[in-house]
């Protein structure tokens, strides 16, 4: 139950372009084969600071699936889904909500940077103050304990952090848990139940986190232990109370800069963006009119790559042969920037070309991809519900 697994959320953006492709869905298709994966459209926190233009978030969505589908994510492998398909989301963030410190949430960074940078809207809303426990809610019902994020999210992920450990520390306490947790102990059959008290006391005593690791993989192994004594023993483990939520770890993605068109990085508000799905006509003219080094005016000037954006492009698409080439082409005008551009044009389409062929199918047939969804959905509510299960009983919302 608390085995490894890793989820992830985007804002459905629409289109995703070539950044989001090496930021972000390259490490997803890397972790779809090594964890089980929950990949999820936060549509509802795009309300948070979009709420007063909301006609284009569901057409947005279904283009943002594709490109993920489109990008190597494996709906077989991994479970996509559509957040506010799954409502159990709102419940527990409205359960968190009843013992969140309203100064917890006021010093997340994001929200005062937030509001001054989208100054031309009102963000003076509950959502949008809440946004960060929403995100907890988000990874907490999944009790995902990794969350692969960037630089940006490292705060939010603290915050759930924190949420978790106080949910568990104010509902996972039951009277005699000791008594409780030794009777669990004997429930694990004498040799495991040795191993834990041997490994409990190492991480105990000595803080030896491989201990505890070991310790959560046997507790995973005891496949016939109720789930009451197993929350228990993991609780018993840390502390002196049940962990009913599963504190997340960011897993920090790579911050391999994706240059843009223009050597700044690639973003849909610079403008300088290669779409994911982009037509060959257009990343062929998009590269070739791509800015180089401004000194480089005539063909006959030597250029320095280090100060031109195609550079940044060869860095990333090109082996050491062709970047020795351009190198000493460049200084030395051996060679021209069309000719330099060629082989980025070249790699830019092949990487595209098994993108542009499994996004066809879904662009043929938009079906497929409400199947896919629809069925992520299902077994993402499924997990939740499960949650959402122990979090009532813990807090003693269960109507027997
Ligand atoms: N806040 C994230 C972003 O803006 C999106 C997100 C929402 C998310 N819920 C999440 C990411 C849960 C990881 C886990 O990028
Ligand atoms: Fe840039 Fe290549 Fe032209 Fe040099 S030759 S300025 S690296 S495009």
């Amino acid at each position: 139950m608390y085995a490894e697994k890793i989820l992830s959320g985007m804002r459905p953006t629409g289109r995703l372009h070539l950044g989001h492709y090496h930021g972000v869905l390259a490490n997803w298709v890397k972790l779809q084969h090594e964890y089980p994966c929950l990949f999820f459209v936060a549509d509802w926190h795009a309300l948070t600071t979009s709420y007063d233009e909301t006609e284009t978030i569901a057409q947005s969505t279904w283009d943002m699936v594709i490109d993920w589908l489109a990008a190597g994510v494996d709906p077989a492998q991994a479970t996509l889904f559509i957040q506010s398909r799954v409502p159990e989301h709102a419940e527990l963030h409205l359960l968190l909500s009843m013992t969140t410190p309203l100064g917890w949430l006021e010093r997340v960074p994001t929200y005062k940077e937030q509001q001054e940078k989208l100054n031309h809207k009102d963000l003076t809303t509950y959502g949008f103050l809440g946004y960060p426990l929403l995100q907890a809610a988000d990874i907490l019902i999944y009790r995902a304990n990794r969350v692969p994020v960037g630089e940006d999210q490292i705060p939010h992920l603290e915050f759930a952090r924190e949420i978790a450990r106080r949910f568990n520390h104010m509902y996972g306490r039951e009277p005699g848990f000791e008594e409780k947790a030794r009777d669990s102990i004997k429930k694990l059959g004498s040799k495991r139940a040795k191993l834990y008290e041997e490994l409990r006391n190492r991480y105990q005593e000595k803080g030896d986190d491989d201990a505890l690791e070991q310790a959560h993989a046997l507790l995973n192994e005891a496949q016939s232990l109720a789930l009451g004594d197993r929350e228990r023993l993991f609780g018993y483990l840390e502390g002196s109370g049940k962990m009913i939520l599963v504190e997340p770890e960011a897993m920090l993605t790579d911050a391999a800069r994706s240059p843009g068109l223009d050597g700044q990085k690639m973003s849909k508000s610079y403008g300088n963006t290669i779409a994911l799905r982009e037509d060959v006509e257009s990343v062929r003219k998009k590269i070739r009119t791509m800015q180089t080094d401004p000194q480089r005016v005539r063909r006959t000037d030597a250029g320095d790559p280090a100060k031109c954006p195609v550079w940044q492009f060869h860095e990333i698409y090109s082996g050491d042969e062709i970047k020795n080439w351009v190198q000493q082409g460049c200084r030395s005008a051996g060679i021209g920037c069309i000719e330099c551009k060629q082989p980025i044009i070249d790699a830019v389409l092949a990487e595209q070309e098994p993108m542009r062929e499994r996004a066809r199918m879904y662009e043929e047939d938009p079906q497929l991809v409400r199947n896919i969804i629809a069925d992520g959905c299902e077994k993402a509510r499924k997990l939740a519900q499960e949650t959402m299960r122990d979090v009532r009983e813990a807090i003693g919302l269960h109507y027997l």
